[in-house]
């Protein structure tokens, strides 16, 4: 008999055909994420599944799905599953690393130009109709090339903005728990600093840690305070790396001058504080959505499924040691 699979969403036709192909796939297919009680419902009887991080999957649901064997998350983060408590059942979890990096990268650098340039506020006003002449002093930002960027979290999205920043003829600092080996600091041109100096001499920081216990909160008033008043902080990783409150509080009182947001604390829900800050670009969690990439994901996220279901290794598992112990 074929495995079965709950998928959460509708995926793009190739990974759709793909599962199918080869399991019984139970498609919720509205665009609202399942409540959770009827999650639950359908994965009691499911051998797999295939999730977005809209889905919550925590020890309580992975308790009444007996026969799980894999979480295939259609992402690169995977917070919104309790690891601890799948690797326990000899749950795999697998996420979607790679194939969304550069895409990723390139969103937020995309961020990172808007807020300094005020492209958004620039586009409002067009369509407000105020154009009405060129005008000498019409919003000036801050110029990008020739500056300092400060990358925190130094892993595949992190390198891929220092990529970047050669480009923009951009110095490149940066800080992660770990350093990278000197072939890469070499090669990216980047210099790895101690998080304070990071802050005080970065004229843009960009985050690119996975949201931990250790990552919550990376950046607060203490830290805000460091950075320069002429500085931007670009966050396109989770929004809850940021006190998004105190983040309001600085960008109202002025220690930094702007910040350009794809996530958010406590996501869908904005600070209300944010709403009104000309200072601040506001995406909605979208850096990864190319069309490209989030099909790739979505086909990556179905093949890590597929491999465990048929006892193979995943090609991108986040918990591996639950393979290695059964193989
Ligand atoms: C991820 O992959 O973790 C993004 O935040 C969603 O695409």
């Amino acid at each position: 008999m074929p495995a079965s699979i709950l998928m959460t969403r509708t995926l793009p036709d190739e990974a759709l055909a793909l599962a199918r192909a080869r399991a019984t796939v139970d498609l919720h297919s509205g665009p609202q994420p399942l409540p959770k009680s009827e999650l639950a419902a359908r994965l009691g009887d499911k051998d797999g599944m295939v999730c977005l991080i809209t889905d919550t999957i925590d020890a309580q649901t992975l308790a009444g799905a007996p026969r799980l064997r894999v979480i295939a998350n259609v992402a690169v983060g995977y917070n919104n599953i309790d690891v601890a408590a799948a690797t326990a059942r000899g749950i795999v979890v697998t996420n979607t690393p790679d194939v969304l990096t550069e895409t990723t990268a390139d969103f937020a650098w995309a961020l990172l130009m808007a807020t300094a340039r005020r492209v958004v506020e620039g586009d409002r006003y067009v369509r407000a109709g105020k154009f009405t002449r060129w005008e000498w002093d019409l919003l000036w930002g801050a110029d990008v090339h020739g500056k300092t960027l400060g990358i925190l979290g130094f892993g595949r999205i992190g390198r891929a903005m220092a990529r970047r920043a050669r480009g923009f003829a951009v110095r490149v600092l940066y800080h992660d728990a770990l350093r990278a080996d000197l072939a890469a600091e070499r090669d990216l041109a980047a210099t790895f600093v101690d998080k304070a100096t990071l802050l005080k001499e970065s004229d843009f920081v960009t985050l690119h840690t996975p949201l931990l216990p250790e990552t919550h909160h990376l950046i607060g008033a203490d830290e805000l305070k460091m950075m320069k008043r002429t500085a931007y902080l670009i966050n396109a990783a989770r929004g809850p790396i940021v006190n998004e409150a105190q983040l309001v509080q600085a960008l109202k009182d002025g220690w930094i001058a702007g910040a350009g947001l794809d996530v958010y604390e406590e996501e869908p829900k904005i600070h209300p504080g944010l709403f009104s800050l000309p200072s601040v670009v506001l995406a909605p969690h979208i850096a990864s959505a190319s069309y490209e990439t989030r099909g790739k994901m979505a086909t990556l996220a179905v093949e890590n499924c597929l491999a465990v279901l048929e006892g193979k290794m995943p090609p991108t598992p986040v918990n591996p040691e639950v393979l290695r112990k059964s193989h």
